[in-house]
């Protein structure tokens, strides 16, 4: 590769999120850094409803919610962008961690857009109490995501900007805002308890002051990293020296316009809503490798959302216990569904995905072939995916079997000619299902159980 060229790539959740991306994004940070870039991670979507648990050299592990992986490349600079909704208290601990286990090798530039939104205690508080009231939100993450994003549409946001120069007049409007609408839903937001950073404990909202007084001191704790992201953009993006990558969080089936509604996240999970974080600087389709990840032998998803090809229990376990599907942010057990090729094709479309990313090669059964939804029907009649739990509640799946290979081959794989023939053919068959390239897979847990197939 030339080193004037310019290089980037984005990587989102192809499914319905936990598909192993921040494992697969901090391998792409390793290699631009060695391709003498300076590398530029950008994240521009959801919030602490996201997690993702990196695992260090020493075996510690640390979990990520807010922050974007590459954190602890202290050579790298990772950008928290404007369509983020963040929550100051949980980010100024999860820096704290990050430096912690970093040490003396310290942890990445950070930058927090000054332009971000805020997603408070305020909005979880709501979030509890919307519960009681809706389906579509029972499965939610307690972050107070969607009442977050809710303020953008109903032009009433809390920008970052507007704590770390304590504008107090509009902080006390937003509390006082919300308590009216949570006393209207018959709950008081003073006394409101709400989830903290990884605490059992839940956080009091508290009165009027004391909620700002907390917000102060949380907004001091993140100011340092907060600035003109904007301007950053301007000058690095054009600049063939930065690498960007680009992390998107959550996974396409929970978009509000494309996932199972309604157990759907707020933001944009598809690479289209880097364009708006950026505020227009950098169109998504100039990004040259546009990557789903996807586990490559079922699927996962935690929340209520049933998914047609929903598998029994039997194998749900065995394959929950052998991949850990346990949720990195709420810890309850994912459900796990058979590979489900209609959904998946609507995804990578929407998505605008030009590239797949298949982890988990290794979750494989002797004598078990793989199983693998190719249609719908509704009475007998062809359909396609649609974003409704109601439509999708009534279609019947239809699936064909692949046979499949040995788990201990596979995980000793190194390059593409190791790989055992029947899981050459399964790679085929889902690229050309999905209409795209697979171009990396991993094969096992550790780091360097990964092979590259085509340009990544
Ligand atoms: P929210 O994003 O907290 O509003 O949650 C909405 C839905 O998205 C719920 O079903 C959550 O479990 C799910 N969700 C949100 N973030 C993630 C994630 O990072 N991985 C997997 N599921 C998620």
């Amino acid at each position: 590769m030339n080193i004037n060229e310019r290089v980037s790539a984005a990587f989102c959740g192809g499914a319905y999120g936990d598909e192993g991306k921040g494992r697969i994004v901090d391998e792409q940070v390793n290699k631009y850094l060695k391709l003498g870039k300076h590398v530029i991670v950008y994240r521009d979507n959801g919030g602490a409803n996201a997690g993702h648990t990196l695992e260090l050299p020493d075996g510690r592990r640390v979990a990520l919610h807010q922050l974007p992986s590459g954190v602890l490349y202290p050579e790298v600079m990772v950008i928290l962008g404007k369509s983020m909704v963040i929550h100051p208290g949980d980010l100024a601990v999860e820096i704290n961690e990050i430096k912690e286990v970093a040490g003396k090798n310290g942890i990445a530039d950070i930058k927090i857009d000054e332009m971000a939104s805020l997603a408070l205690d305020t909005h979880r508080a709501m979030e509890n109490v919307l519960k009681k009231w809706q389906e579509g939100g029972r499965g939610a993450t307690g972050r107070g995501i969607s009442p977050a994003y809710a303020d953008i549409l109903l032009r009433q946001t809390l920008r970052v900007r507007d704590i770390v120069n304590f504008d107090e007049a509009k902080v006390r409007e937003h509390y006082r805002l919300y308590q009216a609408m949570i006393a209207g839903l018959g709950a008081n937001l003073s006394e409101a308890e709400v989830v903290a950073y990884k605490s059992d404990n839940p956080v009091l909202v508290g009165t009027e002051d004391e909620f700002i007084e907390r917000l102060k001191k949380q907004a001091e704790l993140i100011s340092p990293y907060v600035t003109d992201v904007h301007k950053i953009l301007e000058q690095t993006w054009p600049d063939p020296n930065n690498a960007f990558v680009f992390e998107k969080a959550q996974a396409i089936g929970l978009d509000p316009r494309f996932g199972v509604y309604s157990d759907v996240t707020a933001s944009d999970t598809t690479f289209g809503g880097i364009l708006g974080s950026t505020e227009g600087i950098i169109d998504p389709l100039e990004i040259k490798i546009r990557a789903s990840v996807l586990k490559a032998t079922y699927m996962s998803s935690v929340g209520t959302r049933v998914l047609p090809t929903k598998m029994d229990e039997t194998l749900a376990n065995i394959i929950r216990e052998d991949a850990k599907e346990y949720g990195a942010t709420t810890k309850r057990p994912r459900g796990i569904a058979y590979l489900d090729l209609p959904t998946l094709r609507f995804f990578t479309k929407v998505g605008q995905v030009n590239k797949l990313v298949l982890t988990h090669m290794d979750i494989v059964y002797p004598d078990l072939p793989i199983k693998v939804c190719t249609r719908y029907t509704i009475d007998d009649e062809e359909c396609g995916y649609r974003p409704d739990q109601e439509f999708l509640s009534r279609v019947t799946p239809h699936y064909i079997e692949l046979p499949t290979w040995d788990r201990s081959e596979i995980q000793r794989a190194k390059k593409p000619s190791n790989l055992p023939k029947n899981a050459r053919h399964f790679l085929d068959f889902i690229s050309d299902e999905l209409n795209a390239p697979v171009a990396m897979i991993t094969t096992g847990p550790k780091r360097d159980q990964s092979i590259v197939l085509s340009e990544i």
